[in-house]
This record gives structure tokens, C-alpha cells and sequence, in this order.
């Protein structure tokens, strides 16, 4: 094989010396690209010119913190699902005014504790979260303003665990049903009934989904403000897909997908709002780890890094493909790798058949496009500490989560002492 310079640009992540931060840092280790995030805003905001737009980041995509200071000094605000999502944007500043609760689960006290903080909307799911949205508004004295979640029958030609808008999933309501809440609109006393909202799936990587569902949604736009409702909100939901295997993903370009919007909402002047996650954070991360062994079997080389399943679950949740490289490579000739965690079970694999160059223990990997699904969806799995993540920016980096400690793990638990009979 070849043997190639080891180049600087390898080594380096928003300008950051990646054996070095390991080093100082440990591993595994999940690093986020200030910069990268803020270009992905940036794209969005500029796609989005002359609308009234606000983008509502999907929180559950990166919950850290730091991201979501981020996402406030961007003028950016936050689709969240729990009270705990919640309680994270106000934390990080993003107003209240600028935050939406989506979510087929939301429970009475969900809905209260939003309602007293005052956010912008709920985006309704059943009929009977309608009524519950209109029995707290009602005690609370307030009017809670609402839109409902269409579920629009659309394929939107994703992986099926991240498939939301056809009608066989448990998500939004179907138009007919839809229909029926605005005929009843004016007896919920404390419910402001206006706005639509969709949001079909998740890693969509073409326009025509968003331009059907889209469609199917701008239809009953039409129809509702004939019949004399006016939809003062439209929320299109997240799911623009970005790039997980280079040269393979050729994700939909944030012009190209707001077009699609502008284009079937053409006409439409109240309030859009998006709900991105993925296409915000995914391609900023990437997960920093380390070769423990190369472990030659029967079958298949197995390269055993020390990050695992518990750090990044999306290849043994959705088989997902996340391209692996190494930090140095220094020209080694190519290998083909089972590349695992340390993790007691088969599906803590990342890759099958992976080639790489040759590693040896001791190696530093990338594992890219970790920045959205990955330290949000993390656990403690084996009894592995949480990863340390750090915000990473023009040659600097700064710690926004330091490593779990053994105490925090157990923090909670105690042993059977005290008997009660409930
Ligand atoms: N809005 C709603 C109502 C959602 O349910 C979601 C994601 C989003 C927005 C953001 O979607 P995005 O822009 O990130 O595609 N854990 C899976 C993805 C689950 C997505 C759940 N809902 C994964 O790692 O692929």
C-alpha cells in the first residue's frame, strides 16, 4: 500500500490537536464543533430570509447545555418533549416564548408546569390531550395556545424505528380527525386552536416526503381558513437527513428543503416553525476513542475500542452506519475490521467488515457524525461512567460535561434497608 504524510488536517477538529485533547481529556470522548453548529444555523437562517420563521432545535437531539447556549445566542429556540428538556432551555436562556411541546405522551403536570412557564404552543397529539391541554389551561386561568399534529400517511423512506408520519405509527391525528377539533374549536373555552403541525421522520434524505406531507398539510391549511379557522402557525417538524457515510449520503441541502416549504405553503403569511435536531448537531460530533486490543478471532479481526454501545447507540439500535477513521494514518496498508465496544453483547458492534488502515492498540479513532442521538441517548450500560463532552472552537476546547464519577453513577441508590407496605 501506499504510504502517505500524515497530514495536520487528521490530527485536527475546529483546530484542535485531537492527541492531544485525548490525552488531556481520556477517552471516549465526545467532542462538539462550536463552529460547525453555527455554520448549520447560519445555512438555515439564510434559507429561511424574508419568512417568519423561527427555528425550534429538537433538543432531544443534543441536550447538553453548552449546545443549547448555543442554540439562545443564535436566536435559536427548542421543540422539547419533557418537563426535563424543559427545564434544560429555560436553563440555557432560551425563552419561553420561543419553545414548543411536542410529544404523544404529555401527562397533566407536563402540561401544567409549561403552561405556568408560558411557552409559545403544544403541539396536540390525541384528542384526549386536547381536553386535558383545555381542563389545566382552564384551572390555571390561561388560554393555552395549540396546534395539532397531523399525521399525514406519508413514507418518509427512512429507517422504520425513526418513521413517524404514516398512519400506522402512533404519532399526530389524521386530517378527518383534525377536522373535527376545529368544528369543535369554539367550545374549548381555554384552548386557542390554531396552528398545524407535522413531522413524518427522522434522517429523511430527500425532498419528496416533506414536499407530500407538506402538500397533504397546506391542503388543509386552505380548506380550515375557508371553513373560517384561522392558522396563525405552521410547524414543519425536523427530519432533514444529513451525512453519515461519505460519498454514499448525499443529504438535502437546507435551500433546496426550504424551498419545497415555500413552495407548498406559498400564500400562507402566519408563523413557521421548524424543528430540526439532526441536521443542526449530527455532523459537529464526533466521538473520540481509543483501541484497546486488536483481537484476531476464527472468523474476523475485531478491533475493541473503549467506546461502546452505552456512548453512541445508534448502530445497534438502527444498524446505522457511522464512518470510523483513524486520527493518524500514516499510510498503513487496509484491514478489514469488526469494529466493537467492550460491552457484553453482540450488538455492541459499530461496524462489520470495516476497512481501515492496519491499527494497533493504543490507536486513536474517530467515529464521526456523533453530534445528534449520541450522548443524548446515552446510558450507564455495564456500569460505564457517561462520557466527557467538550464544545470545540478555532484551535480551543472547553469541558461542557466532565466524565461521570463512579458516586454520581450510584448517586440514588441504596441498599433494601427500610420495608414498607404500599
Ligand atoms: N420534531 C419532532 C416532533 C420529533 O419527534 C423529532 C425527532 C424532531 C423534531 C427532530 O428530528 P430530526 O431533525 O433530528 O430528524 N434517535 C433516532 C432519531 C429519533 C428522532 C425522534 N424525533 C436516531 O438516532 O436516528
Amino acid at each position: 500500500a501506499p504510504i502517505s504524510e500524515t497530514t495536520d488536517e487528521s490530527r485536527l477538529f475546529d483546530g484542535v490537536d485531537l492527541p492531544r485533547l485525548a490525552e488531556r481529556m481520556g477517552t471516549p470522548l465526545h467532542a462538539y464543533s462550536a463552529s460547525a453548529i453555527r455554520q448549520r444555523i447560519d445555512e438555515l437562517h439564510a434559507a429561511l430570509h424574508g419568512l417568519d420563521a423561527l427555528i425550534c432545535y429538537a433538543v432531544k437531539a443534543n441536550s447538553n447545555l453548552a449546545i443549547l447556549q448555543l442554540m439562545a445566542n443564535a436566536g435559536v429556540g427548542a421543540d422539547i418533549v419533557s418537563v426535563g428538556e424543559l427545564r434544560r432551555a429555560l436553563h440555557a436562556g432560551i425563552p419561553a416564548e420561543r419553545i414548543v411541546f411536542s410529544g404523544v405522551g404529555k401527562n397533566a403536570d407536563e402540561i401544567a408546569g409549561a403552561l405556568n412557564v408560558g411557552i409559545q404552543r403544544f403541539n396536540v397529539e390525541s384528542h384526549d390531550e386536547l381536553l386535558t391541554l383545555q381542563r389545566v389551561a382552564r384551572a390555571q386561568d390561561v388560554v393555552a395556545r395549540a396546534a395539532v399534529r397531523i399525521n399525514p400517511d406519508v413514507d418518509a423512506q427512512t429507517h422504520a424505528k425513526i418513521s413517524t408520519g404514516k398512519s400506522e405509527n402512533k404519532f399526530g391525528v389524521s386530517i378527518d380527525e383534525a377536522r373535527r377539533w376545529f368544528a369543535e374549536r369554539k367550545s374549548l373555552s381555554h384552548v386557542q386552536l390554531d396552528g398545524l403541525h407535522v413531522h413524518i421522520g427522522s434522517q429523511i434524505l430527500s425532498v419528496e416526503p416533506f414536499r407530500l406531507a407538506l402538500q397533504r398539510v397546506a391542503a388543509f391549511w386552505r380548506e380550515l381558513e375557508q371553513a373560517g379557522h384561522p392558522i396563525r402557525s405552521i410547524d414543519v417538524g425536523g427530519g432533514l437527513g444529513v451525512c453519515y457515510r461519505a460519498g454514499v449520503d448525499q443529504p438535502v441541502a437546507a435551500a433546496d428543503y426550504v424551498a419545497v416549504i415555500r413552495a407548498a405553503l406559498a400564500g400562507y403569511h402566519g408563523r413557521l416553525l421548524l424543528e430540526p435536531g439532526r441536521y443542526l448537531v449530527a455532523e459537529a460530533g464526533v466521538l473520540l476513542t481509543r483501541v484497546i486490543r486488536v483481537k484476531p478471532g476464527e472468523q474476523r479481526q475485531f478491533l475493541v475500542l473503549d467506546a461502546a454501545m452505552n456512548d453512541l447507540q445508534r448502530p445497534s439500535l438502527y444498524d446505522a452506519w457511522h464512518d470510523i477513521v483513524p486520527v493518524i494514518d500514516e499510510g498503513r496498508p487496509v484491514t478489514t475490521y469488526d469494529i466493537v465496544g467492550p460491552v457484553c453483547e453482540t450488538g455492541d458492534t459499530f461496524a462489520r467488515g470495516r476497512e481501515l488502515p492496519r491499527c494497533d492498540a493504543g490507536d486513536l479513532l474517530l467515529i464521526r457524525a456523533t453530534g445528534a442521538y449520541g450522548a443524548s441517548m446515552a446510558s450507564t450500560y455495564n456500569s460505564r461512567p457517561l462520557a466527557a463532552e467538550v464544545m470545540v472552537q478555532n484551535g480551543r476546547y472547553a469541558i461542557v460535561r466532565r466524565r461521570q464519577h463512579f458516586e454520581e453513577m450510584i448517586a440514588g441508590e441504596q441498599p433494601a434497608r427500610q420495608w414498607e407496605t404500599a
